[in-house]
């Protein structure tokens, strides 16, 4: 059962997303940027919950070489460096709606800033030149608001797969059956794993998709680029 906190923070949220795309876009920017006036603000670099679902996290991902990856709400980029530790190999993109946070995830992945590109982006409308074969979206989706904008949000996200490609959701549950309904209805993925912890005092979800086909290699173009 949602707490009360919570069901005014997701209505919060929707009422935003009743502005325009872009409008919603400005507005969630400003608050975000002022939501990081001071460092970690969620506390995701010393929290033993975030650390817990970091781990859960990284063991639900498929065992396999990953060439490019996309954090999508990297904040302060604590997930972020995790991840360039875990895959050495791969070249990494965090996006985020808040350019102060940002600045905090660059200093913070500055050893591996060779292979670590941070971008100022909004999930409604990112667009990515190269697909990626590992995809994770974590404590996001709810900002997006209503139907039509966690529609747009979902598709963005398969939009960016490559074939092969996996993507990792991670949201607390049960409200993440909702938030991930439009990923679960794509057919062009499946699902192949999901682990819910209900033991601790914010239950959460980790959902793994795959996308059809099999894995390509990202260092040649794809025909037809982005799907
Ligand atoms: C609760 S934090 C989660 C951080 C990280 N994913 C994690 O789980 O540790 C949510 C982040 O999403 C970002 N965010 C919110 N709405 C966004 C949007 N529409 N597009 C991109 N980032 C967004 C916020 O700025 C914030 O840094």
């Amino acid at each position: 059962m949602a707490q009360f906190p919570e069901i005014m923070h997701r209505a919060f949220f929707r009422t935003i997303s009743l502005l325009s795309q872009r409008g919603q876009g400005e507005v969630l920017r400003r608050y975000f940027d002022w939501w990081h006036r001071s460092p970690d603000p969620w506390r995701l670099g010393s929290d033993g919950y975030e650390q817990l679902k970091y781990a859960t996290t990284l063991g639900q991902v498929p065992a396999r070489p990953y060439e490019r990856i996309l954090e999508v709400g990297c904040s302060e980029g604590v997930f972020t460096r995790l991840l360039a530790s875990a895959h050495p190999q791969a070249e990494i993109m965090g996006i985020d709606i808040s350019h102060r946070a940002l600045l905090r995830a660059r200093d913070r992945v500055r050893e591996s800033d060779a292979r670590t590109a941070l971008v100022q982006a909004d999930i409604v409308t990112f667009a990515s030149g190269r697909p990626f074969d590992l995809v994770f979206c974590a404590e996001t989706l709810y900002y997006v608001g209503r139907h039509d904008r966690l529609r747009r949000a979902s598709a963005r996200l398969t939009g960016v797969l490559a074939p092969g490609g996996v993507l990792v959701m991670v949201h607390p549950w049960p409200e993440a059956e909702r938030l991930h309904r439009f990923v679960d209805s794509d057919r062009a993925l499946s699902r192949i794993g999901q682990h819910v912890n209900a033991a601790t005092h914010r239950p959460f979800s980790v959902a793994v998709y795959r996308h059809a086909g099999e894995p390509v290699s990202l260092h040649d173009d794809l025909p037809g680029g982005v799907r």
